[in-house]
């Protein structure tokens, strides 16, 4: 048997397979961030398609933390009532399900006239603008949309979640100090760094109890002078893992735009090796795998324990078309 094709474990869960659909927004929800059957079907499609494990696209905790005018969220029950319809599909095809769950912070495009917030008042660009710094109200009730938002996805019949803190979101936000600049306690050295997305851990884990799947998307390189770099990264993942994740999913990018990215980009293949080296839960890696080849070099150089495949996906659900 291929290692691609041997079963593995993600904290409770024993996958199928080693092969990952990847979170990619689809770009279909309704102005009010719900799902639609166009959801339904995509991700039924790919779960058919033969991976060992679905996670949903980026989906808002909160109507301010928006990253686009039509994603989805999952900020009400009545949001989570549609979402657990793609749940159900997913599962029905016998492949667990994880939703990505996100805050755009200063690359929100709010909801309703919310406020844009970040870990200080720095701007991505003109075109997001001025963000304002997050004061410990905004803080406390991050944590607690977090909380609400992971007890909403398992209540809708998701086997866990994945906290988005990749690609210049809030939470890569508060980890880079390009972007955090507080000298209080969720910013100044790289602990305090990490302790806002250590404190949104605790809060999952401790709603969802130990079964539910808990696992995080970073982005382990900013690829920009004084940013993070992939031994940052692992440091701040070294942390971060013993508040209760079962795996972290090694992306790259996204935290300054592409014109002031000072150094060349570092591939998130080689970032995956290096958060590998330094951890003991499991490893996603993802970014241009594209054939049976490149799975069975990343798994039995031991880069990562699990592969993600995302546009290839997008073309051909069955996995078979692919690998
Ligand atoms: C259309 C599209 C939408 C995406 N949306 C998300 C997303 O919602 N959350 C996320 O973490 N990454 C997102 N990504 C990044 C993918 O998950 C993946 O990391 C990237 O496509 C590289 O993998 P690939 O080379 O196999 O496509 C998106 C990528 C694409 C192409």
């Amino acid at each position: 048997m291929t290692l691609a094709f041997s079963p593995g474990r993600i904290g409770s869960l024993t996958l199928a397979n080693r092969i990952i659909m990847p979170p990619m927004q689809r770009y279909e929800g309704t102005a009010e961030g719900f799902a639609t059957d166009y959801h339904v079907n995509h991700y039924a499609r790919r779960a058919r398609g033969g991976v060992g494990l679905v996670i949903l696209e980026s989906t808002a905790i909160s109507p301010e933390g928006r990253l686009m005018s039509d994603d989805i969220g999952i900020f009400s029950d009545a949001h989570a009532l549609m979402l657990s319809r793609v749940a159900a599909a997913i599962r029905a095809e016998g492949v667990p399900a994880l939703v990505q769950l996100s805050h755009g912070g200063r690359k929100s495009r709010p909801h309703g006239g919310g406020p844009l917030l970040a870990p200080s008042a720095i701007a991505y660009d003109d075109r997001y603008g001025m963000p304002r710094a997050m004061t410990e109200a905004d803080i406390g009730k991050l944590v607690s949309d977090f909380r609400l938002a992971a007890r909403r996805a398992v209540n809708g019949g998701f086997a866990g979640v994945e906290l988005h803190a990749a690609h210049g979101y809030l939470l890569h936000q508060f980890l880079s100090p390009l972007s955090n600049l507080r000298d209080d306690e969720y910013g100044g050295d790289e602990a305090r760094r990490a302790a806002l997305p250590a404190r949104i851990i605790r809060a999952v884990r401790e709603e969802l109890g130990p079964k539910p799947v808990v696992t995080m998307r970073i982005s382990a390189s900013d690829n920009a002078e004084g940013g993070l770099t992939p031994e940052m990264a692992a440091r701040a993942l070294s942390r971060l893992a013993g508040h209760g994740l079962d795996a972290v999913h090694v992306s790259s990018g996204g935290l300054v735009p592409p014109a002031a990215q000072t150094m060349s980009p570092v591939e998130s293949l080689a970032c995956a090796q290096v958060l590998r080296a330094a951890l003991s839960i499991p490893i996603i890696a993802v970014g241009g795998i594209k054939s049976l080849a490149d799975v069975e070099a990343i798994l039995s150089a031991g880069k990562a324990d699990f592969v993600a495949i995302g546009r290839p996906l997008l073309i051909y659900p069955d996995l078979s078309r692919i690998l």
